[in-house]
């Protein structure tokens, strides 16, 4: 099959790639757009170190072809920070170290992303379920957990903060 021109919105701005059938967003964030934060792990779906926002949805981009997202939003982790200013998300990960080799981190702060957007007081349940499709073989997860719940109460608390500003 052909290749197709790709036009969408990545990170806010209007970007537009020639792609093959085959490509992945993964492959067309990494290779084409030079965006290294999403990690490929396993690229079958199973690890979550790729998830991208994909109109505001977490989604794993190793299994989406790039050509079916034209027209659509995506966002990735280096879309997330106002220079050096970190989002309540990104700084809470630091705050509770919940980093450690930082594979799976920037798959982990766009799934936490996705859930804050749309519900502002979860539940640890809430969490844990947000974060099911992440895989960290470094934490042990509590960390995490606790970072997310700990930024879900930082934007309860400042609604107003330039810092609560997610995407
Ligand atoms: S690399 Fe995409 S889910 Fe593992
Ligand atoms: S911090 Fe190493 S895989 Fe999560």
């Amino acid at each position: 099959m052909p290749s197709t021109i790709v036009t969408l919105t990545l990170n806010g701005t209007e970007r537009e790639l020639i792609a093959r059938p085959s490509t992945t967003l993964l492959n067309a964030l990494r290779e084409t757009f030079g965006l290294m934060g999403a990690k490929r792990g396993c690229a079958q779906g199973g690890c979550g170190s790729c998830t991208v926002l994909l109109d505001g949805r977490p989604a794993v981009s190793c299994l989406i072809p790039v050509v079916t997202v034209g027209g659509s939003t995506v966002d990735t982790i280096e879309g997330l920070a106002d220079g050096d200013r970190l989002t309540d998300v990104q700084q809470a990960f630091v705050d509770h170290f919940a980093t450690q080799c930082g594979f799976c981190t920037p798959g982990m702060i766009m799934s936490a992303t996705a859930l804050l957007d749309r519900n502002p007081d979860p539940t640890r349940q809430d969490v844990t379920e947000a974060i099911c499709g992440n895989v960290c073989r470094c934490t042990g997860y509590e960390p995490i957990i606790t970072a997310v719940l700990s930024a879900a109460e930082r934007r309860r608390d400042a609604p107003q903060s330039p810092a609560t500003a997610g995407l």
